[in-house]
């Protein structure tokens, strides 16, 4: 399996440096726009392998697609970061460009590649891809909803101070503060988690989920990459591996949950081909209405990207 990583910042060299730790491919591509510095963060990431024990091979190239030919899989997180004070939503006119052109040079030499987008705003970012890639929306979509989830699964585990392996759930929605968790769908070791954890205590995690990223921005000047790079690499290893997972994923909408058009976070089951199946959860009316506004946030972002004129 050939895996190409687009951009070798924080989230991009995590990414590689997790798919070859845990050889869930056996060639890995880093590529960045910044001279030397795919290379630099492939072979440091190489010289890991002796260590940890690997036979995963990390190669970095500066900007030469035709290194990554022939990818089974390419995780794309080229684009600025937030900084304190920044929105995911401040770095479409720069981030939309970019995704474009790499997203065309990409499937110029891997026509058949699934693509999972990182870079933000995320919802918007992986529509942009898909407009460029002009393949089918089961191969191209967006990384946001493992990250999420994960934050709120681990505020669960330190507020029960039990481990985070037991804790599933699932949330919906845009990667923005308009986020859906859903403590409905939440289980510790099988246990409601509305048993175990009270309503107000709940809210207050379900609140700080919603602005995770943002609490680490702001603790360290620009945005996380452990979790995310750990995200990412674990949607990859589901369909290089066809684990047929069910996770939150930024997927494209045509008609699931009343939706049309639009790409947002919902449960999938991810495999060998991409996005399997979207599954549509019963939802009551207000966990209804919170998703219809995760929507319109999204919605407004896509029409900053239509005003753009790129496509
Ligand atoms: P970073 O600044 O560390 O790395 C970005 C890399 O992209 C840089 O090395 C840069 O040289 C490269 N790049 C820029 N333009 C390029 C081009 N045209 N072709 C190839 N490479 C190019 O940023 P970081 O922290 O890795 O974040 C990357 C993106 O991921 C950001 O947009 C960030 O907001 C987003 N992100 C998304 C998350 C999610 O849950 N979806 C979570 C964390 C970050
Ligand atoms: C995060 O949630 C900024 O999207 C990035 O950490």
């Amino acid at each position: 399996m050939k895996v190409t990583v687009v951009g070798a910042g924080n989230v991009g060299a995590t990414c590689a440096d997790v798919l070859a730790h845990r050889e869930i491919a056996n060639e890995i591509v880093l590529l960045d726009i910044k001279p030397g510095f795919a290379e630099g963060k492939a072979l440091d990431i190489w010289q890991t392998a002796p260590i940890n024990l690997y036979d995963s091979r990390t190669v970095g190239s500066t900007n030469d697609y035709a290194a990554t030919a022939n990818s089974d899989v390419v995780v794309i997180t080229s684009g600025l970061p937030r900084k304190p004070g920044m929105s995911r939503d401040d770095l479409i006119a720069t981030n939309a460009g970019i995704v474009k052109s790499v997203t065309e040079n990409i499937v110029k030499y891997s026509p058949d590649a699934i693509i999972v987008i990182v870079s933000n705003p995320l919802d918007v970012m992986t529509y942009c891809a898909f407009l460029a890639a002009k393949v089918d929306c089961k191969k191209v979509f967006g990384m946001a909803g493992i990250l999420d989830t994960a934050r709120y699964r681990a505020f669960i585990a330190s507020e029960l101070n039990c481990s985070p392996k037991d804790i599933q759930a699932v949330l919906m929605g845009g990667h923005g503060d308009t986020m859906v968790p859903l403590p409905r769908y939440t289980t510790v070791g099988g246990i409601p988690v509305t048993e175990l954890i009270s309503e107000e205590k709940l809210k207050s995690i379900v609140d700080r989920t919603k602005t995770g990223g943002g609490e680490i921005v702001n603790l360290l000047g620009t945005s996380a990459w452990y979790a995310p790079g750990a995200a990412a690499a674990q949607m990859v290893e589901a369909i290089v591996r066809d684990q047929k997972r069910i996770f939150p994923v930024c997927a494209l909408l045509n008609g699931e949950y009343g939706m049309k058009d639009i790409y947002l976070g919902v449960p999938v089951k991810l495999g060998k081909n991409g996005i399997e199946e979207i599954i549509e959860l019963k939802l009551n009316d207000s966990e209804k209405a919170l998703l219809e506004s995760s929507a319109t946030s999204v919605k407004e972002v896509m029409g900053v990207l239509d005003s753009m004129n790129l496509f």
